[in-house]
């Protein structure tokens, strides 16, 4: 089920971009494009891709529960967190992005769900950076992941490097990115992904080993399909985001700050490529029943973590509306959204009749619009 070209918000952008106006980094460049909300590709039911938008659930009448006992708790990496959700990797390695995380940290912290940073590159790096990770002490309870992309893999990272980003957070798990459209668009990414695979599970071999934190691997927007869960969880995989199209795109986004025409078109024409995050997490589940699966990528309200989860998702993962809270409105905001968002999740599991994930899971009355 791919997207027509119909069924895309695709901008094109001019020489005259901001983003070319002014002198900022990449990662500044980044976060820019993230928060005018101009880089997101939201699924509509036109193309008849599976979005959130074309899944709704079967009322109950009557639920026959108390909504004050619904209980959104669950277990995830050894300790208990307070809904099935979690705050996205996204920043770090800059003034700003060390901010952002800390007012993102210390809401996660309040709400007790996960956080991620973003990719610890530069950290490693440059020393002095780390300090834009370090969230640890805003967010001493929550389990926190630590960051890095696959492709740094075969550029000489080695497992101790990686093992030095997860210590760098004290992190209960790593994520390993996977992002090789964003690279192929990007005006100098990374194009050689051969061997990637084969270096994620001598990683995974490696930190099993030694007894280290478990190792989950990351789309950022495209989608894990059945083929590739399967070489990913054979390669030794722990846990999978497996985010996909219907949020932040990293074709779209990586376009709008390109400064050459020909690779702003190209971020145009591939907006939206790549599986829903609905398909996507379908797709994993496929392969396995039981690997913990994180669902990221146009999740937008508790409604929506409601049928990630309903589809299988162990929790849903939200990414740039956070980044934007935070950034215009610091923790209150951060905490009031992801407070809204447990509500709203909570409203779902009454309107069903659930009192628990457990229950939720055994009979979500998911169905098609
Ligand atoms: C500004 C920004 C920076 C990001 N940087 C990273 C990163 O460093 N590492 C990573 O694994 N994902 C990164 N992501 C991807 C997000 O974690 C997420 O998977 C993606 O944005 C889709 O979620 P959304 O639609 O809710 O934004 C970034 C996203 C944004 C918006």
């Amino acid at each position: 089920m791919t997207a027509g070209l119909g069924t895309t918000n695709v901008r094109l952008v001019t020489q005259k971009d901001r983003f070319k106006r002014r002198r900022l980094s990449s990662k500044q460049r980044h976060i820019e494009a993230a928060l005018d909300g101009q880089s997101e590709v939201p699924v509509t039911s036109r193309g008849g891709d599976l979005g959130f938008g074309s899944l709704r659930f079967l009322p109950m009448t009557l639920p026959e529960i108390d909504f004050g006992a619904i209980d959104l708790s669950l277990r995830f990496l050894g300790k208990t967190i307070r809904a099935p959700f979690m705050i996205a990797p996204m920043t770090g390695g800059l003034k700003r992005g060390g901010q952002l995380n800390k007012i993102m940290a210390t809401a996660a912290e309040h709400v007790q769900i996960p956080f991620g940073v973003g990719s610890q590159r530069v950290a490693l790096e440059v020393r002095s950076r780390a300090r834009d990770f370090q969230v640890r002490r805003f967010a001493p309870t929550i389990p926190i992941f630590a960051n890095l992309g696959a492709i740094q893999l075969m550029r000489g990272y080695s497992a101790d490097d990686a093992q030095r980003a997860v210590d760098m957070v004290e992190g209960d798990a790593l994520f390993l990115h996977m992002n090789a459209m964003q690279e192929v668009i990007q005006e100098e990414g990374d194009t050689d992904w051969r061997g990637v695979l084969r270096a994620i599970a001598s990683l995974c071999e490696n930190f099993t080993k030694r007894r280290s934190v478990p190792v989950f691997v990351r789309e950022v927007g495209f989608g894990v399909p059945v083929d590739q869960a399967r070489r990913l969880i054979e390669a030794g995989v722990q846990g999978i985001d497996c985010a996909g199209r219907g949020g932040t795109s990293w074709t779209l986004l990586e376009g709008r700050v390109a400064s050459s025409k020909s690779h702003q078109s190209l971020g145009s024409i591939f907006a939206a490529w790549g599986l829903t995050t609905p398909e996507s997490i379908l797709a994993v589940r496929n392969v396995s029943k039981k690997i913990p699966l994180i669902a990221s990528g146009g999740v937008r309200s508790g409604l929506d973590v409601a049928k990630a989860v309903a589809l299988g998702a162990t929790l849903a993962s939200i990414g740039a509306p956070v980044m934007r809270a935070a950034a215009e409105g610091g923790t209150d905001a951060v905490t009031d959204l992801l407070e809204t968002t447990k509500k709203a999740l909570k409203v779902a599991m009454f309107g069903v009749g659930a009192v628990s994930l457990t229950s939720f899971r055994k009979n979500p009355r998911l169905i098609p619009f």
